[in-house]
């Protein structure tokens, strides 16, 4: 609010508006959460799983950006259950919701499993990847729609924004 003010304020000399808009990107970075962080990851693995769809058979391509998916998707759901679901899981409002999300995670690593089996030139293949992705799409839609307003109710925007840096930390650690 301070801030705000501050850029807005016409009260302030020539140089002081640069000043304030280092500070303002500062606290906005501050100010950043998990929820954010997962939205991003989502986002990422959208666009991982759309260019997987554009691929053809078993081409180079397909198999480094399948790994690169699989590693993203495993790294993220390890992250989430540990920073995100085992707090919310704690609270009676939102302890249904994270067993249904927890269990949905559990069934796509099935799907993948699935996949690692399956030849990947074979159209088998194609319609199991194609089966996880609609069920992706729908698990992240769910998670940024219901269980984000969920979380900022039960858990709170300190708390939040506390749950970053153990997002961060847990998914490093299942990527390196
Ligand atoms: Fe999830
Ligand atoms: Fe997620």
């Amino acid at each position: 609010m301070i801030l705000l003010r501050s850029v807005v304020s016409p009260a302030h000399g020539v140089g002081e508006p640069r000043m304030t808009l280092t500070t303002r990107t500062q606290e906005i970075n501050e100010h950043m959460n998990i929820l954010e962080r997962i939205k991003s990851d989502h986002e990422t693995q959208r666009d991982l799983m759309r260019r997987i769809e554009d691929t053809e058979g078993d081409s180079e391509k397909r198999r480094e950006l399948y790994q690169q998916f699989k590693a993203e998707f495993e790294a993220h759901a390890a992250a989430e259950e540990h920073a995100f679901y085992a707090p919310l899981m704690k609270h009676s409002e939102s302890t249904d919701q994270s067993r249904h999300s927890v269990a949905e995670h559990h069934e796509a690593m099935e799907l993948i499993e699935k996949l690692d089996e399956t030849d990947m030139s074979s159209p088998e293949w194609l319609k199991t990847f194609k089966k996880l992705v609609h069920d992706n799409d729908h698990h992240m839609e769910e998670e940024e729609d219901d269980v984000f307003a969920l979380a900022r109710q039960t858990l709170g925007e300190s708390k939040l924004a506390e749950l970053l840096e153990v997002f961060d930390d847990r998914k490093s650690e299942e990527m390196a």
